[in-house]
This record gives structure tokens, sequence and C-alpha cells, in this order.
């Protein structure tokens, strides 16, 4: 059967879909969208504002208001277009991931995904010589715009963890790879009876300073989560923290959260579960990514979670979906 002209275009969209978005990461990076969010400015004030020859920015402006992240006004002038809007330097913007995204270590490491498929492994590692964590903790830019980008999913996740789940119902909850505790603290603050403890790395939870003014409630424990994890919570939480591992490595940090926690107590992963129907969603592009970026990171169905979690020791309780990508994922800790 020969293919039908939508089959093309749409194709064609999807082919050219990579280099489109360097040209909206380009223009988001030159903080174009908030140069223009009080009023149209003229190529040439872009120009002047972003240190670029007049003549190339043109046509980067042209290629970006025709994408609708700009607006054009006769032939030099450009405002702001609905998809530049939340580009725009402030909370909750979706600047970070855009400047992420087209890093070079990044874009170099899709650019090998074949690397990945065939052999599992990392290709961020294959073509940039150290992981994403590490580079990001040497490279300044690397590590600006991945802290950036995670610290902005936090700030959209944590009302939507907050307004989906009953947590008046528990006395003490561990946020097990908490990182810097903005979940805890926003929990604690939303929940005066609740007490917390944030759980990671050792140099990393001093640096939790979304804690701070907690401390009546809120304890700090550095360690390894595949060897102990802190005991009597009634809630385990675990936001983005198995998508970084492999199975067997996912089981070994259920299972010792398991053997720490009272009969009875909850086990809530925050994830982006893959749909089971094939339909392309967020979690199917962060799946591909998690491949691409991590050593052995994914993201799975919610079958694929309950047989993690059957796996450790815990009775599945199923997947709760939200109104954005994540999900909570819970199982109970047998009586
Ligand atoms: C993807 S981050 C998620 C952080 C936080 N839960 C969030 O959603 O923003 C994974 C966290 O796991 C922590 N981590 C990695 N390996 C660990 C280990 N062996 N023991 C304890 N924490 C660990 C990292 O320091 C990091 O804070």
């Amino acid at each position: 059967m020969t293919a039908l002209p939508d089959a093309r275009v749409a194709l064609t969209r999807l082919l050219t879909a990579g280099l489109l978005q360097q040209v909206v990461c380009l223009v988001a990076r030159l903080r174009i969208p908030d140069a223009v969010a009080d009023g149209s400015l003229s190529l040439n004030e872009l120009a002047e504002r972003t240190g670029m020859p007049a003549a190339t920015l043109g046509r980067l402006l042209r290629a970006a208001a025709a994408l609708d992240v700009l607006t054009t006004e006769g032939d030099d002038r450009y405002g702001l277009g609905s998809l530049g809007e939340p580009l725009r330097d402030r909370p909750g913007s979706l600047l970070a991931q855009a400047e992420l995204l087209t890093t070079p270590s990044l874009w170099a490491a899709w650019g090998a995904l074949d690397h990945a498929v065939a052999t599992g492994e990392s290709s961020f590692r294959y073509v940039n010589g150290a992981s994403l964590f590490e580079l990001a903790g040497v490279d300044e830019q690397l590590g600006r715009v991945f802290h950036a980008w995670m610290t902005a999913q936090t700030e959209l996740q944590i009302p939507v963890i907050l307004e989906t789940y009953d947590f008046s119902r528990f006395s003490r909850v561990c946020d097990v790879g908490g990182g810097r505790g903005s979940l805890l603290g926003a929990l604690l603050r939303a929940h005066p009876n609740l007490k917390g403890v944030l759980f990671d790395l050792p140099e990393t939870v001093p640096q939790a300073s979304a804690l701070d003014g907690l401390e009546e409630r809120a304890e700090r424990v550095g360690g390894d989560f595949f060897a102990t994890v802190p005991a009597e919570c009634d809630l385990y939480l675990l936001k983005l923290v198995l998508h970084d591992w492999d199975d067997e490595r996912a089981v070994q940090i259920l299972r010792v959260i398991r053997e720490a926690a009272s009969p009875g107590a909850r086990v809530v992963a925050v994830e982006f579960v893959v749909p089971a129907d094939a339909q392309f969603g967020y979690a199917t592009f962060m799946d591909i990514n998690m491949l691409v970026l991590t050593e052995g990171g994914r993201e799975r169905t919610a079958a694929e979670h309950a047989n993690l979690q059957k796996e450790a020791g815990l009775e599945p309780l199923g997947s709760i979906p939200t109104r954005s990508p994540i999900s909570l994922v819970e199982a109970a800790v047998p009586l």
C-alpha cells in the first residue's frame, strides 16, 4: 500500500522535530521570550540585547514565529507567542527543560541512541566519558541547567502530589532519596502533625535548605538505601528514585524498606508510569531519556511496578494517576 499524503506530512513533522527543537531552545536560551514579554521589540533591539548579528538572528526569529513561540508584527518586530509564554524565566517555566535538552553533552548523547539500544549502556557516558551526575558535578553550565530542571520539575510536581494522596493518616514519613528536601518540607508544612525523615546520601542531606525552620519535626539521615533506611515510619516515599535503577537494584531498595518498615506501613513511589496501551505520553519519552542518560534506569508500566513490589515482599495496591504525567504507585508492607 502506498503511504497516504497525511502520513508523509506527519512523518516530516517528526523527522524535523529535533531540528525545530534547536530553534525553540536557542530562542529560550537567548531569553527572547522575557525580552518581548512586556511588548514587541524590533530585530535591531533584539540583536543588541542578545549580541547576535541581526541578519542571522532575524532568520531564527522568523522560524520561532512560525512555531508560535513569537509573533511577528510587520517585517522586523517580534512579540510573545503562545508557546513563548511558558519559556519565560520564572517559577513553573519550561525554560530549564529547554536549556537542558539542547545542552551539548545531552544532545550528543541522544545522537548516540543507537549505542544505548545496541548495548543497554548509557550513551551519555559513551559520548562524554562520565555519567550525567558526574559531569554535572564538574561542568558548571551543565550542573546549573540540570539542577534548575530538577527544581522546576519538583515545583510543578509537589502540589499535584499533595492534592492526590491523603497524607493526613500518617504520623512519620521517610522521604527515601529525598534530595534537598523540597517534597518533605512541603508535606510537613501542609500537615502540622506529621513528622518526617529526609534520607539521602551523606553529602546531600546537609544541603536540604527546604527543611530549615522545621528542625522540631524533620530529621536528616545520611546513608545508602541499598543497605539501610530509617525504621519506624508509617509511610516511605520514593520520588523519581526507582526510575534511576535497573530492576534488580530497584527491588533491592524496596526490600530494604520492607525490612525497616513496620507491618501495615505504606510505600509510595512517585514515577512516570508508562501507559500499557502504547499511547505516547511523557513517560514514553522519559523511558528513552533514561536509556540514553542513565546506567540501567527506566520508566515502567503499572504492571512492571507491581512485579517489583511483589519481588520485594510488598503487597501492590495499584497506581494512582494525577492530573500531571506523574503517578503514585502504592504498596503495603504485609501485616
Ligand atoms: C533523581 S534524584 C530524586 C531526588 C528527589 N526525590 C526528587 O524527586 O527531586 C535521586 C536521589 O537519590 C539519591 N541517591 C542516589 N543514590 C543513593 C543511595 N545509594 N542512597 C541514598 N540516596 C541515594 C540522590 O542523591 C538523589 O537525591
